[in-house]
């Protein structure tokens, strides 16, 4: 089997400035002293270029489906890879309602984010009466088979599982239930892409420095998509400790 990648990515959202990037040094000790992980820290647009000399991967939060044009307010994956990322978040909960974006559009931004030659981090996850109703694996399927295109392998995707009900709000799943939807994701990238039990998949929602641990001891989990808590550099640098850990353990 191949080695699963364990990557450790902050999503900013629509937070920070300029002078935001000083306390990133913290994180950046981490990032370092790892070499099993990766470190992804991805920030609005307007930071990507002052974090050109960070010493771990940057990522953008979004990309348009064409490489440039009359496009106001977008940015391009292209134009995200000329400012120094080498990842992208595509199919965030939050663009799904905010925008209403529907996987056949994030299908055609993950085309385009590889083109320009950046990994992507494909979001998927259930609404709360999703979960309710007991349909989570049901959407997860439709949002996999429907937003990730053919040609999709462990170094250009990366999977982040976001139950849409724990993300900012402090709850998650049980441990058993992310072990067995993350087995499940597996399960589906393995009967429709060749490498596809080997791809990478990341827990997100409400991951912190209280609960990093066990949910990165969990077999099919491969890592993290932090929010609010990669904000704050030292709680994010525990958490990049606890996945370092759990690669200890788990070998
Ligand atoms: P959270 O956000 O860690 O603040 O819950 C995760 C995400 O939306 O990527």
């Amino acid at each position: 089997m191949t080695h699963r990648i364990k990557i450790a990515a902050g999503n900013w959202k629509m937070n920070g400035k300029r002078s935001d990037l000083v306390g990133v040094a913290k994180i950046e000790v981490e990032a370092q002293f790892n070499p099993e992980i990766q470190t992804v820290l991805c920030l609005p647009s307007t930071l990507l270029d002052r974090a050109r000399n960070l010493k771990m991967n940057t990522g953008g939060q979004d990309c348009h489906v064409a490489s440039s044009g009359a496009h106001t307010g977008d940015i391009s994956a292209d134009m995200l890879a000329d400012a120094g990322a080498s990842f992208v978040i595509l199919g965030h909960s939050e663009r799904r309602t905010d925008y209403k974006e529907a996987d056949a559009t994030i299908h055609d931004k993950v085309i385009a984010a590889w083109k320009a030659g950046l990994t992507v981090i494909l979001c998927i996850g259930e609404t709360r009466s999703d979960y309710e109703a007991k349909q989570t694996l049901n959407v997860l399927r439709r949002q996999l088979t429907h937003s990730l295109p053919k040609g999709a392998n462990t170094r250009n995707t990366v999977i982040a599982y976001e139950p849409i009900w724990a993300i900012g709000t402090g709850r998650t799943p049980t441990h058993e239930e992310i072990q067995h939807t993350h087995g499940e994701i597996r399960n589906i990238l393995g009967a429709h892409f060749t490498q596809g039990r080997s791809f990478s998949i990341l827990y997100g929602g409400s991951v912190s420095p209280q609960n990093a641990k066990q949910i990165f001891r969990l077999n099919d989990v491969d890592g993290g998509l932090i929010g609010g808590a990669s904000l704050d550099a030292e709680a994010f640098s525990q958490i990049i400790r606890d996945l370092t850990a759990s690669v200890g353990e788990l070998a």
